[in-house]
């Protein structure tokens, strides 16, 4: 007698089924937006949609990964074609394959000049750990210096490195790093405003070298703007002084571009460029592969030389579909002018939010580069206390008008908002619109 196939029929799960299981099987890290979340089945360009159909525009996309627009036609396509072909899914670096050589070959003509060589990863904390391996490696020394407000990944030596304790498990082991006060000028750590600033965070850097550690570093990590940490976004002059810094004490200098990057910041793909950064390493992940899960850590080639005599693997890391993925993405970006788009669309949302911090007592600052942009809210410009409760009022609002924002900051009183590059000014405003509507409840209602 033939055995009977025992078919299990694949249903659509619920809302609410879908929550059951997360709330049994998914460890309370897994955290989720919204009082009641919202499930997304279907993504176009800056628009998702949820599982009832309704549309929402996508200002924070996924996190920060939705640089050239989701389910853009053109990567659609090549994926059709490689899966019609039947290209292979999975080789690891130890075969060759043509897309990894013509990413990194694209990539380090966009990186500053002498940073040619890129290693492949599968996210941004393992591009991150690259980076610190490599610089601990050429350099000798173990010591790395992060920036208190950094947020550099999810592994084990990069969570040592972040500087928000929330992101940081209780038993985060003790690591060789060190922190540094962070570029925060609407809350300076030193007290100063933008008339009597003398770089003070930038001078604490070499302060923080000289008191907690030995006098010679591996390594200082950074952020060229801190996103998760509120959107924070240094002055060009703070790098100026910091790179000369670590440099005279021996360090790389790693730029974490994770989130900043892939033209985001608006002038140039990667903002270390734009922003003269003299960095050693460059790491990068989210927007570079628009979705999918690809990572790198760019370095000059005297640090990867040194690793000579050493083996890097990682399985996934510049596997086929995502590095064709990645370069069509550049290919996008560059093709349809979306990083000077950035830049003019990114000025326009910060010139009328700080129209808006005028007539809101509760919009404290306004911030950003390009499309990464940071509205810190606070109870009253005077105090400037912390207002995370007023910040999910104002997502829920807009999420309720058809606008998805992301959170960020220490406190998490910072809304961001981070489309995908290609957003047009009709879409700016209807997000400026919603927003001002629900800064105008929310003020009214927690007076
Ligand atoms: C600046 C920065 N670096 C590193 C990471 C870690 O990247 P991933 O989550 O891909 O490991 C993130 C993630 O949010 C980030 O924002």
């Amino acid at each position: 007698m033939p055995v009977k196939e025992k078919k299990e029929k694949v249903e659509k799960l619920s809302k609410e089924e879908i929550l059951d299981i997360r709330k049994k099987h998914l460890p309370p890290t897994a955290f989720l937006y919204y009082k009641k979340p919202i499930e997304l089945v279907k993504a176009k360009g800056n628009y998702v949609y949820d599982e009832n159909g309704n549309e929402y525009f996508d200002a924070i996309g996924g996190i920060v990964c939705n640089s050239a627009g989701h389910n853009h036609p053109k990567i659609k396509e090549k994926i059709k074609e490689m899966l019609d072909n039947d290209e292979i899914q999975h080789t690891s670096t130890v075969f060759l394959n043509e897309h990894i050589a013509k990413l990194a070959k694209k990539l380090t003509l966009l990186t500053p000049k002498g940073i040619d060589k890129v290693s492949f990863t599968n996210s941004g904390s393992e591009a991150n750990e690259l980076a610190f391996m490599s610089a601990r490696n050429a350099t000798g020394e173990t010591m790395v210096i992060n920036l208190k407000h950094g947020y550099h990944g999810g592994t084990s030596a990069v969570q040592a490195n972040c500087g928000l304790h929330t992101w940081r498990f209780k038993s985060q082991p003790v690591a060789n790093v060190t922190s540094a006060h962070a570029p925060y000028c609407y809350r300076c750590p030193f007290g100063k405003n933008a008339e009597d600033c003398n770089l003070e965070c930038a001078k604490d850097v070499e302060t923080t070298i000289q008191t907690t550690t030995h006098g010679k570093i591996a390594a200082f990590i950074a952020e060229p703007v801190m996103g998760i940490g509120g959107v924070i976004t240094p002055e060009k002059e703070y790098f100026d002084v910091v790179t000369k810094i670590v440099h005279n004490y021996g360090g790389k200098y790693i730029s974490d571009e994770v989130q900043a990057g892939a033209g985001r910041c608006g002038k140039e793909f990667f903002l270390t460029k734009e922003l003269n950064i003299d960095a050693d390493l460059i790491t990068m992940a989210k927007g570079l592969g628009n979705g999918a899960p690809i990572g790198a850590c760019a370095m000059k080639s005297e640090i990867a030389d040194k690793l000579a005599g050493k083996l890097y693997f990682n399985t996934f890391g510049g596997d086929p579909y995502q590095s064709m993925q990645a370069l069509k993405t550049i290919e996008i970006i560059e093709e349809e002018k979306m990083i000077p788009n950035a830049k003019e669309m990114g000025d326009y949302l910060r010139s009328k939010l700080k129209e808006m911090m005028q007539k809101y007592e509760i919009i404290g600052d306004v911030r950003g580069r390009g499309l990464l942009i940071g509205v810190e809210l606070v109870k009253d410009k005077k105090s400037k206390a912390y207002a995370p409760k007023e910040t999910v009022e104002v997502m829920e609002m807009c999420k309720d008008k058809g606008l998805l924002l992301g959170k960020g900051g220490l406190q998490g009183n910072v809304l961001r908002i981070a489309p995908a590059l290609s957003m047009n000014k009709k879409q700016a405003d209807f997000i400026l619109s919603v927003l001002e509507e629900a800064f105008k409840t929310v003020s009214e209602t927690s007076q």
